[in-house]
């Protein structure tokens, strides 16, 4: 009976528009509804190719790894609290971040959150079948890899972090609060657990970060703060040898399994690859993924034209208008992922168009002041 009254209230409360703050009250939800997923797609005994790349892997994947005493580290970029310059290393910071702009911070702010929710993506590569660290401190070259490409990424948002904490220009108790929502809800991978999936979504995104921090580098230089340009280059640089290494990958699936590798692609693009930080939520604006995006394209950060550019890049460097050999059934995903770059242009203009008439919409990020959609 009491399933029933709950029921009833919430098909009530949708109805009404009350659906998002039913889901909000439940902290540790998505505020955005999560559909059905699929688990464990791979059929079991493909999990031998992944054991008979080991080889492989240790040779062409863990040499793209830079060692720890050769990587930069955030303090090298910060002001030095043992120094006695200190206070006026965080007065230059202060003066050149002044003159950066409300929109710029909104958008590096979602980047930082994004980096910042690392823990998600350790866990999401440790789901894929046949590459899991499964014990921690496992010794395949899968599990080397999983764990020190984590340790990398575990820079950008400590970087990131700092140097929008010292700027005083963005209310970092907002942006603390979106981070633990953020990784507290998780993320909507849609891997299935299939590291054919999870290489394909990992090569798209690695090189759209490395396409939106390059762009927040150009853009910081632009409005006149070069140590924030040099830092932004500097985390693109490392996203640009992780797109290499998950390329490198799924170039070798391709070369092994290409009926597979093909339908894994048409697989993630009709799903679409959404950004890891889709889930975002800072107790406010149920709508601040869209709202961030929105504020990445106008910008010209990340943008739907980059989409449609990754895409082509990959279809091309896979060579995946090429492949021979192919089930029908390969044939059509091949046919699909060569045809979509076209597609997604259209909706691009699209875009653009809408987003003309776009309101402005007020971030919490940066104390409620607007930013032009
Ligand atoms: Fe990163
Ligand atoms: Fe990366």
């Amino acid at each position: 009976m009491l399933g029933l009254i709950k029921i009833i209230i919430t098909s009530l409360a949708n109805l009404i528009g009350f659906s998002e703050e039913v889901n909000v009250e439940r902290s540790y939800r998505p505020a955005k509804e999560v559909h059905f997923q699929i688990t464990h797609s791979m059929p079991p005994q493909k999990i031998e190719i992944f054991k008979s790349l080991e080889g492989w892997a240790e040779k062409n994947l863990l040499t793209l790894l830079k060692p720890v005493e050769k990587s930069w580290q955030p303090q090298d970029f910060l002001p030095e609290p043992d120094s006695e310059g200190f206070y006026d290393q965080i007065k230059e910071l202060r003066e050149r971040t002044k003159e950066l702009s409300d929109d710029y911070f909104v958008v590096l702010v979602g980047d930082m959150i994004t980096e910042e929710a690392v823990p998600t993506y350790q866990s999401a590569l440790n789901s894929l079948d046949g590459i899991q660290d499964e014990t921690s401190v496992s010794l395949t070259p899968w599990a080397i890899w999983t764990r020190a490409w984590t340790a990398e990424e575990n820079r950008h948002g400590d970087l990131l972090n700092k140097y929008l904490y010292l700027s005083g220009r963005v209310d970092m108790r907002k942006i603390e609060k979106t981070i633990q929502f953020l990784i507290g809800c998780g993320m909507d991978s849609k891997f299935e657990n299939n590291p054919y999936f999870g290489f394909i979504y990992t090569s798209f995104q690695e090189r759209a970060t490395f396409i939106s921090h390059g762009n927040t580098a150009k853009l910081a230089k632009e409005q006149g703060d070069i140590k924030l340009a040099q830092i932004c280059g500097t985390i693109a640089a490392d996203e640009k040898r992780h797109e290499t290494a998950y390329v490198k990958i799924v170039e070798k699936l391709f070369e092994i399994d290409p009926d597979t590798t093909v339908l894994a692609f048409a697989n993630m693009m009709r799903k679409k690859i959404s950004m890891p930080a889709e889930l975002i939520y800072d107790g406010e604006d149920c709508n601040l993924f869209n709202h961030y995006s929105a504020a990445a394209q106008r910008l010209g950060v990340y943008t739907a034209k980059d989409y449609a550019d990754i895409l082509e890049f990959l279809v091309g460097r896979w060579k995946v208008d090429k492949l021979t050999g192919l089930s029908g059934e390969g044939r059509r995903a091949q046919d699909f992922v060569c045809g979509l770059a076209p597609r997604v242009r259209k909706y691009e203009e699209r875009a653009r168009e809408k987003a003309k008439k776009a309101p402005a919409i007020p971030f919490s990020w940066i104390f409620g002041r607007e930013v032009q959609l």
